[in-house]
């Protein structure tokens, strides 16, 4: 890991790992971008840039230089105005109505360590010497208008994180129409584009198209990240796969409206840019004032998807998950949601406390109905007073009780949200989203509280402290299930109300911030109604999500293979769920249940006094397993060995760093007659070393594991999977 400078030819050069990213200050000030792919050594990099002479359709910089033109010009954070026609990186208008600009080097730091984005996420660095950055500034003398690019390469890493700051030291109003995180000049196009898309209960399918002429993007308009499309696109060359190949990956830390997008142009470039998304977005920034963008999450793979994964997976697992429990074991859970839903009593919930208990699980999740007079999703959201109909001893002596049988007590929240019915409302009708004489259109009959404000996010803080002040709570499930409609706030002036959802966001931000440390030995695991909000803005203020409402264990190899492209399997929330399943109706064996869900943070979520006696003994037997494989699974590293969205098998294989230990996971979901033989290659695993497969008294060594496999045991019936255990000895 380095930042050079090579002052003579004004060249930046970031080396990662194994890749180089290379910037170029042209003569004109303009910042070209030269290169980002497969480390090469430093040396003089001058004649990269090819210009040529194009047509007078694009304009040239000047006269004297008919070849330089920003039409053309690979370039780091283009403007709009003069000359460049593609997508720009950002825009924004003038008090005299013009939204040209003009950008040019200035003046650039290059130093150890990576500074803290004001009011958002981001990963970091824990020691200086981890890290280097570079900042670039950019200026636009007439307005003077400073943009200043920051660019963080991590040692034993090959990301580049880039983020960009604006600021207005003219003394004229600028309106930001766009303010993205990054933007990249490809030289080619020959790409194909894998986005991860969804739908409620079906998160992060895998999708690949290519690259066609013209803009291709992905976004939210939903101020969340969403289930549809998530903060995430790679590239990947037309030859690569999990483990060959060319990859560039981009993840945006961030968790509102965003937009991410690749414009192929008329000379077969790519430009990739993401950020915020511009759609009724604007941010007026006043003399004196700055606007710092989200960061985007670089990555460069030449060894195919399976490593840029495991790219994302090392440092979102340690250098953007945050807190104490970033580096503990995740307890085995239990929650009362499928097994109840709102129909509960304290009684109830100690049978099933109990229960989990005797089976060896570790902590007890209340979730929704607790509070308020909630029997159903119609009402009490920001209510957040125990309901005494349910639990008349109160949620303190609830938790106690749960306590003496051996378990941690964790509770359900959601509150970003207010129902119309409660005494929040009543009081204060004003404290959500809406627009003045427009109908506030409800979702799941509520509405969504206004985090723009100070004053509402300050009372949700102490609401919220309260209740965790008074009773043990060791888990907070920090649930939200709508997305936004009428954006508008009660407190913000005409021409900052296109604000109000970024403010939101950086509203949410704040209150995640201030709980989280006031609670530093809480576990807080985040939800979007499952996997509505699974972007790693919220991972750094939460170090898990709930995955998916679907449970299903055929549903979620693919939402979990999907989900592992850029997310860690410790962060990923999984739990065994009754049979038939809740959301499709899919009766699958107890055993393929728990090897789905033990390839995350392992729970349970069903009435577990209904159990009979042999699910109740294999229950018992993969909660003991799970204690034995947790950290391989929480904190080694995933190989994607078959994958759900290409056939009728799904293989992963978790292995710890010192890959002394591995733990593998197999499912066939539909049986076939007469079937052919199957055999997995394994990896991840040291040729050099033998490796015990237990419960079996074979001992195999790395290289035939890896190279001629391990034959598949035979499975039958449909829906059937087994897992193995691998020691090295
Ligand atoms: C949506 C979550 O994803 C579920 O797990 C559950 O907590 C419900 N909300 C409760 O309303």
């Amino acid at each position: 890991m380095a930042i050079l400078y090579n002052p003579p030819e004004n060249i930046f050069h970031l080396q990662t790992d194994t890749a180089s990213y290379i910037i170029r200050v042209l003569e004109s000030g303009h910042l070209a971008h030269l290169y980002w792919g497969k480390g090469i050594r430093n040396s003089n990099f001058e004649n990269l840039l090819k210009m040529q002479e194009r047509a007078s359709f694009s304009p040239n910089v000047s006269g004297s230089d008919k070849a330089l033109s920003l039409d053309t010009l690979p370039q780091e954070y283009p403007a709009y105005g003069n000359g460049d026609f593609r997508t720009p990186a950002f825009q924004l208008q003038l008090e005299n109505g013009s939204t040209i600009t003009d950008l040019r080097y200035q003046s650039h730091r290059i130093y150890s360590g990576k500074p803290k984005l004001e009011g958002l996420p981001a990963t970091y660095a824990e020691q200086e010497d981890e890290a280097e950055t570079l900042e670039i500034d950019l200026f636009d003398s007439l307005i003077s208008l400073r943009v200043i690019l920051s660019y963080t390469v991590f040692k034993n890493r090959n990301v580049v994180a880039r983020s960009a700051r604006l600021a207005n030291e003219g003394t004229q109003q600028f309106k930001l129409l766009r303010a993205l995180s990054m933007s990249v000049d490809l030289p080619r196009c020959d790409y194909d584009l894998l986005q991860l898309q969804g739908a409620w209960a079906r998160e992060r399918y895998m999708e690949r198209r290519p690259l066609a002429h013209g803009n291709q993007s992905i976004e939210s308009r939903r101020s969340a990240s969403g289930h549809q499309l998530n903060p995430f696109m790679a590239l990947l060359s037309k030859n690569a796969g999990e483990n060959y190949g060319e990859v560039y990956g981009f993840s945006l830390v961030y968790s509102g409206s965003f937009i991410a997008q690749v414009e192929v142009d008329q000379f077969d470039t790519a430009r990739v840019s993401m950020g915020i998304n511009p759609f009724d977005f604007t941010w007026k920034l006043e003399p004196g004032s700055s606007f710092q963008t989200p960061e985007a999450v670089m990555v460069y793979s030449e060894r195919g998807l399976g490593h840029m994964s495991r790219e994302y997976h090392r440092l979102y697992r340690s250098r953007l998950c945050r807190g104490k429990h970033r580096d503990s074991s995740r307890p085995v859970l239990i929650n009362n949601w499928e097994a109840t839903y709102f129909d509960f009593n304290a009684e109830k919930i100690l049978d099933i406390a109990r229960e989990g208990a005797n089976l060896g699980m570790e902590l007890f999740v209340l979730d929704d109905g607790w509070f308020g007079k909630r029997d159903s999703d119609n009402c009490s959201l920001g209510d957040w007073f125990v309901d005494k109909r349910k639990l008349p001893d109160g949620l303190k002596d609830l938790a106690s009780k749960v306590n003496q049988l051996g378990l941690k007590f964790g509770l359900w929240f959601e509150p970003e949200m207010i129902s119309p019915d409660s005494d929040l409302y009543r009081a204060h009708p004003d404290w959500c989203l809406h627009v003045p004489g427009r109908k506030r259109t409800e979702a799941r009959n509520q509405l969504v509280l206004d985090y723009s404000r100070k004053d509402v996010c300050d009372a949700i803080i102490k609401m919220v402290s309260d209740i965790l002040s008074t009773a043990p709570v060791a888990y907070v499930k920090w649930d939200m299930n709508r997305n936004m409609t009428e954006i508008g706030s009660a407190v913000l002036p005409a021409d900052r109300q296109r604000e109000t959802a970024h403010r939101y966001i950086l509203g949410l931000y704040r209150v995640m911030e201030e709980i989280t440390s006031r609670f530093p030995d809480i576990l807080f695991e985040s939800c979007s109604g499952g996997g509505g909000r699974f972007d790693p803005g919220i991972l750094y203020y939460m170090p898990q999500t709930w995955t998916s409402d679907d449970t299903d264990a055929v549903e979620r190899l693919k939402i979990q293979h999907g989900t592992s492209i850029v997310y860690p399997a410790g962060t990923m929330g999984a739990h065994v769920s009754a049979v038939p399943n809740h959301q499709v109706g899919r009766i699958t064996p107890i055993e393929t249940r728990g090897n789905a869900a033990m390839c995350g943070n392992f729970g349970y979520e069903l009435d577990l006094t209904k159990l009979s006696k042999a699910d109740k003994s294999a229950v018992r037997e993969q909660v003991r397993t799970y204690k034995e494989i947790r950290h391989i699974i929480q904190f080694g590293d995933m190989y994607r060995l078959l994958s759900p969205f290409e056939g009728n098998e799904t293989a992963w294989i978790f292995v710890t760093e010192d890959k002394s230990e591995a733990f593998l996971t197999f499912f066939r979901v539909l049986a076939q007659p007469h079937a052919p033989l199957s055999r997995i290659r394994l990896e991840g695993l040291d040729e050099a070393r033998n490796y015990k497969l237990e419960g079996t008294d074979l001992v195999m060594s790395g290289d035939i594991l890896m190279n001629f496999g391990l034959n598949v045991p035979e499975l039958q019936g449909d829906y059937a999977s087994f897992s193995l255990r691998l020691k090295a000895i």
